[in-house]
């Protein structure tokens, strides 16, 4: 197994300007990825918003096991976060979104009525590591009918705001987090899913784990959806795979690669079923 390893520098200095921003916010939106809610979190973020009314968007809920994305709400919840499963790129997403931050910002909208002060605007920030679809969501959030604000006394010079609805102020650059993957399991899942860089996998390794976690946790799924029989291991499958998705190469040659390619792609948006890779550990 090839060990996946990922430290930009310049992430360090994008953490510590982080660290600034958060005293212009009341509450910080973490986005996972459902399919890894635990892989897909920095373990950095719990200190930059210690101080912060948390929120987990457990995002692309429509890719991950609804069975799962329920628990691992439960998990979340019972850790303290507000927590709320969504699909950034649906129409309807902007309502539940408002009212789950409101709803995560409730001590600090009573702390601020008891202090007679009303109509403060509650300010969040979206964070996440790449490809968790925080422009997406932002742009959801954003739509047609927001405003931006421009700089206003207090905030760092050039932060830009996005009114919502609602009185709620948004940062409107999300804050980009790298994964963290001492455990190289963190590391294989995050390549499974799409959000490690293309060009340090081997595209055909990363089939065989596919498969592997399907055949294990998904049984029958991968026979149903390329229509074969079944298999003895990961290499048969993939040729089985490679045969019936007519992947050649010019000499008639079964093209794996392709075929590994393919399979690839197509669990990762979905195709193969809904599917969660980390388990939420059963605390009872
Ligand atoms: P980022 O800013 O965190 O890096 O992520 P971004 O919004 O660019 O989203 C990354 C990819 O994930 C995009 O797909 C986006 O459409 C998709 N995405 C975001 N949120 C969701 C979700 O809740 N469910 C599903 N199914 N997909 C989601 P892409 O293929 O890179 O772009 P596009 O072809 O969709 O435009």
């Amino acid at each position: 197994m090839q060990h996946y390893q990922w430290y930009p520098g310049h992430m360090t200095k994008a953490m510590r300007q982080m660290h600034k921003d958060m005293r212009l916010i009341d509450l910080l939106i973490e986005l996972v990825d459902a399919r890894i809610p635990s892989s897909s979190r920095n373990p950095g973020i719990d200190d930059l918003g210690k101080h912060k009314a948390r929120l987990i968007i457990l995002n692309k809920a429509d890719l991950a096991d609804e069975q799962y994305n329920r628990l691992w709400a439960d998990e979340f919840r019972v850790q303290g976060y507000h927590v709320l499963e969504a699909n950034a790129k649906s129409a309807q997403i902007g309502k539940a979104v408002l009212a789950k931050i409101r709803e995560s910002c409730r001590e600090k909208i009573e702390r601020d009525r008891k202090k007679g002060i009303i109509g403060r605007p509650i300010r969040a920030m979206v964070v996440g590591i790449p490809n968790v679809g925080k422009s997406t969501f932002v742009n959801a959030l954003a739509g047609r009918a927001s405003t931006k604000t421009g700089d206003k006394p207090g905030v760092t010079k050039g932060k830009q705001w996005i009114s919502l609805k609602g009185n709620v102020e948004l940062l409107d650059t999300p804050g980009v987090l790298w994964p963290k993957f001492a455990d190289q399991t963190v590391g294989l899942r995050l390549a499974m899913i799409g959000s490690i860089n293309e060009n340090i996998i081997d595209i055909t390794e990363l089939s065989h784990k596919i498969i592997e976690f399907m055949a294990q946790s998904y049984p029958g799924t991968l026979e149903a959806y390329y229509q074969m029989g079944t298999f003895a291991d990961t290499s048969e499958a993939l040729a089985m795979i490679c045969r019936e998705r007519h992947c050649l190469l010019k000499g008639g040659e079964p093209d794996i690669v392709r075929a590994a390619r393919m399979l690839t792609l197509d669990f990762r948006a979905g195709k193969l079923g809904r599917v969660t890779l980390d388990r939420v550990i059963a605390r009872r």
